[in-house]
């Protein structure tokens, strides 16, 4: 096969990737999370959680995993790397960025600090605990959403002054 269809395939299966992902985001931060601030039973409210956004998390994992291999695939085909050296293609910058948080966060954070410390929050305070992890999703997908409407009208030279 020619290599403009592995990267047309890379390409697609980028924005694939990416729509699971942030899609999921968005499903846990504008309504999960506010409907189990619903909830009074506040035991019952972080198993749920747990149960949900723990299946949500392996396939983050994997969505992840093939973001970032195909965005790396497509820098090499179009031999792009010395973008990261240049200010215009700052939405480069971001896409890297959110995904080094996000990988930092599934891969290494969650498992080790934050899934402790959100259960021990929980059980000292639930409202404040739930309080916390819904700001740092609103964040999470505000940045997300900033870096695919700057990538996909950076892509189509909307920033070409
Ligand atoms: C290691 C991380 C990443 C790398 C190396 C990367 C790289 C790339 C590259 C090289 C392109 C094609 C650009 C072009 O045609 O000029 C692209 C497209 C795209 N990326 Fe990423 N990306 C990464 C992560 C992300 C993330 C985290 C998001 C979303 C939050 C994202 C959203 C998109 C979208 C929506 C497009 C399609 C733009 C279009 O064709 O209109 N990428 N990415």
């Amino acid at each position: 096969m020619e290599d403009f269809v592995y990267f047309g395939l890379a390409r697609a299966l980028h924005v694939v990737a990416v729509v699971l992902w942030i899609g999921g985001v968005a499903f846990v931060t504008t309504t999960l999370i506010p409907s189990l601030n619903k909830m009074g039973d506040t035991e019952k409210r972080w198993d749920l959680f747990e149960r949900l956004e723990g299946r949500f998390a392996f396939q983050a994992k994997i969505v992840t995993l093939v973001t970032g291999l195909t965005g790396f695939y497509m820098l090499e085909y179009m031999q792009a790397w010395e973008r990261y050296q240049q200010v215009q293609f700052w939405w480069l910058h971001l896409m890297t960025l959110v995904w080094l948080i996000f990988t930092l966060i599934l891969f290494v954070l969650e498992p080790l600090v934050l899934h402790r410390r959100f259960r021990l929050m929980a059980t000292e305070n639930s409202d404040r605990a739930l309080a916390l992890l819904h700001r740092m999703h609103v964040a999470l997908l505000a940045l997300s959403l900033i870096t695919v409407f700057g990538t996909v009208a950076g892509v189509h030279g909307l920033f070409v002054f």
